[in-house]
């Protein structure tokens, strides 16, 4: 329980603006000033990036920093432009939200637009003090990339995969990540994956120089990941992630150029729990990971293209967090929960999905969905080019694929089950719903049939070296004894469960 207190504190602050340090300013006839009324704004939302070393490209720190740049803060900040935070208010309440109130917004438009008084320096607050070290106290592991890679000055995005091998000898579980790019102004985001099965490595050894591009490494785990302002945190109430021993990490790192090479050699600090947790994180894709399925084919020039999604929820679980996946030209994001007794409640709304901005977002407190909720989401694609994301000038017909000018999209939730006996049950039938319309009816049978039909030595079990590796993930998620192997009992379960 000692989570218990920041939570009240950040409810305390989400209920009163005035509480988090952000005065709102007087009438209209009062002069709004730097020192009382805009610092509070811009030391508490803004500093925290626009500092040195860190992802903006140049300091709000003091009077003359903000007021060189006066127009344009209020330009980014009436846009919702800045600081970056992609749900809307009022569609879900998450922790460490970024985004300023009206009142905010409204005291800096004032402040600009009267003139931009710096009123009495002694008033002006302190700047927040910023941990230097680790946010979380020293990590249990500390691990480093063991060559630099070298960012060019300018030129396109840069997504490029880093093998880390970690070297345990004995099973993990992880509480929490916390990463240290060396070179903070081009690392946009950073996902990282777990590979025990050397594929990760074989790329590397292809790829000259440090890490290996693309998208198509097919992990066989993941701890989450990063992105620029996320605040690397503990799991909530106990909860931690698998980390089988002789995995490797694999980043997944997305660099913007910044203007001025550089050369990036992440740090990573890994934390681990005691012991296993109590309770499973489960994660689930709404549309499912399969997108091919799901057919994103948009038609150069559509400015209007929808995907929907439904899936009904199978068992109680709870909701802990939420992130958006999706490319260039996906433009909105709404996820919804509809509740067996018809009642309804937003999950996620992000109005102008921003590619660069990929973040995850954890509940205040967790969402209860009893079996039978429904989740909607809907993706809509923008593909005409009044689109300024749009990677094709003149537009061009844009499918499903794993490139970052491909399409796919999908809301992806974190949840944690109710009642433990229902995790096998539950991943099967979120992973079987691809499985469903070619095969018949009933998706989670489906998959169970193309699991066991991996079986090749014939002993009634399917070991991880034998499923294909795009299930690897899958089945150690069913495989409840945690032996490696979904056995003929395991298996004899999910069957009656699904039949
Ligand atoms: C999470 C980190 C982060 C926070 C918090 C943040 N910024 Fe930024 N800001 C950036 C980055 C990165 C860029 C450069 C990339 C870009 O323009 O998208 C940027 C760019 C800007 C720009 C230039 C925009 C342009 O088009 O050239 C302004 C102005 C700005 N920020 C103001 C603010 C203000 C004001 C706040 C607080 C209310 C704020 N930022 C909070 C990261 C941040």
């Amino acid at each position: 329980m000692t989570h218990r207190l920041p939570r009240l504190v950040a409810l305390l602050a989400l209920a009163s603006p005035a509480l988090a340090g952000s005065p709102v300013a007087g009438s209209e006839t009062t002069p709004v000033t730097f020192a009382e009324h805009v610092a509070p704004i811009v030391f508490q939302n803004c500093a925290s990036c626009h500092r040195p070393g860190e992802a903006a490209p140049f300091p709000l720190l003091d009077y003359g920093d903000v007021k060189k740049r006066g127009r344009m803060i209020q330009l980014v900040t009436q846009t919702r432009y800045m600081p970056p935070w992609q749900p809307e208010p009022g569609f879900g309440e998450f922790r460490d939200s970024h985004y300023l109130t009206t009142d905010e917004v409204e005291t800096i438009r004032r402040w600009v637009e009267g003139g931009m008084e710096e009123g009495d320096p002694a008033k002006t607050p302190e700047l927040p003090e910023f941990t230097s070290g680790w946010q979380l106290g020293d990590p249990d592991l500390v691990v480093k990339m063991d060559a630099a890679y070298s960012v060019p000055a300018d030129g396109p995005d840069i997504y490029r995969n880093f093998v880390l091998p970690l070297g345990l000898d004995e099973d993990k579980w992880v509480t929490a990540v916390e990463v240290r790019p060396s070179a903070r102004p081009v690392v946009h985001h950073v996902l990282y994956f777990l590979d025990d099965s050397g594929r990760a490595r074989k790329l590397d050894e292809r790829d000259a120089g440090p890490g290996f591009d693309g998208f198509v490494f097919q992990a066989t785990g993941n701890l989450g990941g990063w992105a620029v302002g996320g605040t690397a945190r503990h799991l909530p109430d106990g909860l931690a992630m698998p980390l089988p021993k002789g995995a490797d990490l694999v980043l997944q790192t997305h660099f913007h150029p910044s203007g001025k090479a550089e050369r990036e050699e992440t740090t990573l600090g890994i934390y681990f729990a005691d012991a296993p947790p109590e309770r499973t994180l489960m994660e689930f894709q709404v549309p499912p990971e399969y997108g091919s399925y799901w057919g994103i084919d948009i038609p150069a020039g559509e400015a209007h293209y929808p995907v929907t999604d439904s899936f009904e929820i199978p068992v109680d679980i709870q909701l802990i967090n939420v992130g958006g996946h999706a490319h260039y030209i996906c433009s909105k994001m709404i996820g919804r929960a509809t509740y067996p007794d018809g009642r309804s409640e937003p999950l996620l709304y992000i109005d102008d999905w921003d590619f660069n901005w990929q973040g995850w977002y954890e509940y205040e407190e967790p969402i209860f969905l009893p079996a039978g909720t429904i989740v909607d989401v809907e993706l809509i694609y923008d593909n005409s080019d009044m689109n300024p994301r749009n990677p094709f000038s003149p537009p061009r017909r844009i499918a499903w694929g794993l490139e970052s000018t491909d399409e796919m999209g999908s809301l992806i939730f974190d949840a944690v089950p109710v009642n433990e006996d229902d995790v096998a049950w539950f991943h099967l039938v979120s992973a079987g719903r691809p499985f469903r319309s070619y095969e018949g009816d009933n998706g989670a049978l489906n998959l169970l049939r193309r699991i066991q039909s991996m079986d090749r030595d014939g002993d009634g079990g399917v070991s991880r070296t034998e499923v294909a590796p795009y299930l690897v993930q899958l089945l150690d998620a069913l495989d409840r004894e945690k032996d490696g192997i979904l056995s003929a009992v395991e298996i004899a379960a999910l069957e009656a469960r699904a039949n």
